[in-house]
């Protein structure tokens, strides 16, 4: 059994509101450090956006001319990954499934390969490791993919399970003496003198605290106590996903494969996830005909083989999607008060590097460069400009 450090008590005791992935690592590396930590999730740890991703931990292959700041988080962030795993592997004895087979980006048409290629132009202008396969490579790396012009191979974009993730971070925050309180919905952040006081739950009772970190992904902006320019403008976009089983020792695919309107991640467990639809509804839940039917028809167009795999689940998630999708990182105009939100789609890509710099923001009060653009005042500056 794994002894947790012994607690400093000249470290700040810290609250994180919210059990993702991104709270848990949070509050798995201060617990490291021996910082008095407690989670506070409204409902199971692991259990919102975390369970619903598909683990992609792409920084390339999505990269898009406009987002070059978020690309060059992005890439660290990915850097990470490797080391990040392999610790919270032998912290919490439990595997996450780290598959490095890299990601294929496929273009059925004329069209799309015609986009691909500009798109390719601009991921080599940043020098990202992507590359034009031919279509005989393409075969060889992926069998069962149609008859297609070419693709885009991106060895770096690797994959990882989200879901075990969560459970393993959970473990080893626990084992480093964190607390986790599930199912304990925080009602209010109270501020006095300008700095955090103490958390208001559910119940009424009070949770003094002398940091706070705002991880409680798109919820995060539905906690009361904050002045209006100290909460943040993050929004919950739905995504619904389906699960095909393959058959785990003759999988249809090995690598991570986009294409129009869908991405496919194969498990090593069989597991196929077809994602995603992207949906300003709210916090609607609803699985929808329309939703399925596009995932699927666009995953049968590039794997005509999928139209025998039995389904084996399907779920709606909520990214926190931010007013420009980037995520909001660093301290607030309230002192204590530290954000670690608004990741929409690189929630699990960025966690170890967001975990890192918010445990050192929290501990010591520096911020790490790297997310200096990342902090709320950008949006404040963007409306004075
Ligand atoms: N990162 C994948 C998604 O947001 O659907």
């Amino acid at each position: 059994m794994l002894q947790p450090p012994r607690r400093n008590s000249d470290q700040p005791k810290t609250a994180v509101i919210g059990g993702g992935i991104i709270g848990l690592s949070i509050a798995w590396r201060l617990a490291q450090c021996g910082a008095d930590v407690t989670v506070f999730d409204s409902g199971a740890t692991g259990h919102g956006a975390t369970h619903a991703a598909a683990g992609m931990l792409a920084a390339c292959a999505e990269a898009e001319p406009g987002e070059e700041r978020l690309i060059a988080l992005c890439r660290e962030g990915q850097a990470r990954w490797p080391a990040f795993a392999a610790e919270l592997e032998e912290a919490s004895r439990l595997s996450v499934d780290l598959r490095r087979e890299g990601t294929l980006v496929l273009a059925p048409t004329a069209d799309e390969q015609a986009r691909l290629k500009h798109q390719l132009e601009f991921q080599h202008s940043l020098d990202l490791p992507v590359e034009w396969i031919s279509t005989a490579e393409l075969r060889r790396r992926e069998p069962h993919v149609a008859n297609i012009a070419g693709a885009v191979f991106s060895p770096e974009d690797h994959q990882v399970d989200n879901r075990k993730v969560a459970t393993a971070l959970r473990a080893a925050a626990e084992a480093a003496g964190a607390v986790i309180r599930e199912h304990t919905p925080v009602q209010e952040i109270a501020i006095a003198g300008g700095r955090v006081s103490h958390l208001v739950l559910d119940d009424g009772s009070r949770f003094a605290a002398d940091a706070i970190v705002l991880a409680a992904g798109a919820w995060s902006r539905s906690i009361a106590g904050l002045p209006a320019e100290a909460r943040v403008p993050v929004r919950p976009v739905k995504g619904q996903m389906i699960c095909l089983q393959m058959n785990a020792a003759q999988p249809l695919l090995n690598h991570v494969v986009w294409a129009p309107g869908v991405y496919l991640v194969p498990r090593r467990d069989g597991r196929l996830l077809v994602g995603a639809t992207v949906e300003e509804k709210g916090f609607d839940t609803s699985l929808t005909a329309g939703g399925i039917l596009a995932l699927l028809e666009a995953a049968w167009r590039v794997i005509p083989a999928i139209e025998e795999l039995p389904v084996a689940e399907m779920w709606v998630g909520h990214r926190p999607g931010s007013r420009d999708d980037a995520p909001i990182i660093g301290p607030s105009l309230i002192e204590g008060l530290i954000y670690a939100t608004g990741h929409h789609r690189n929630g699990v890509l960025l966690a170890p590097l967001t975990a890192d710099v918010v445990a050192r923001c929290v501990l010591d009060g520096t911020l790490d460069p790297i997310v200096r653009p990342f902090g709320l005042d950008r949006f404040a500056a963007a409306k004075a400009a």
